[in-house]
């Protein structure tokens, strides 16, 4: 059974989350955990959350508890799940729990990613939970856009 949390990156839970890689093959798609809090630290709009299933961190995700500056989008920055537990719907699972947290803060009615062109499986992900392409390239990444309902 499936049952994602998102709990917040402490000093109790960073090693771990700092010991979670994705594959070899897709290094080149996300940055390291390490990397990625550091980026957090500079980042004041994002928080950092480890992705649990039940009690075991699986994943690592950083996006905008805040909107970032330069666009007032609410973005997700880096979102992963260790090698050891791709395959089995826990990406799928906990991107719907991330849009979720994100959909519940205030303020928040766009959500907005990137990826590298070659992540066609993240780009498919993300466009089975409803985000569009925006057709803008950030860094050379494909973006997409959520629009969340109701708020418009
Ligand atoms: C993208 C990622 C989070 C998906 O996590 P996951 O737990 O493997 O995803 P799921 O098991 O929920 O699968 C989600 C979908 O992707 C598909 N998928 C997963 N791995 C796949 C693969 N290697 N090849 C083809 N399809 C794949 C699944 O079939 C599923 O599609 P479906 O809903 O149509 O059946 C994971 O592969 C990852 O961490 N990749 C490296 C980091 C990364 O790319 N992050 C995104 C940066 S923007």
């Amino acid at each position: 059974m499936i049952q994602i949390s998102l709990r917040p990156i402490t000093e109790q839970n960073r090693d771990e989350c700092i010991s979670l890689k994705p594959r070899q093959d897709q290094m080149g798609f996300v940055a390291s955990n390490l990397d990625s809090l550091e980026k957090a630290v500079e980042e004041p709009s994002t928080g950092a959350f480890g992705i649990y299933n039940e009690d075991t961190m699986v994943g690592f995700t950083l996006f905008d508890v805040t909107p970032y500056e330069d666009d007032d989008c609410f973005w997700i920055v880096r979102f992963m799940i260790d090698e050891h537990h791709q395959g089995r719907g826990l990406g799928k699972a906990a991107l719907g729990q991330i849009i979720t947290t994100m959909s519940h803060i205030e303020g928040c009615s766009k959500i907005r990613t990137s990826h590298v062109p070659d992540n066609q499986v993240v780009n498919k992900l993300y466009k089975s939970c409803g985000f569009q392409e925006t057709g803008d390239l950030v860094d050379g990444e494909i973006v997409l856009d959520l629009v969340i309902e109701g708020t418009a």
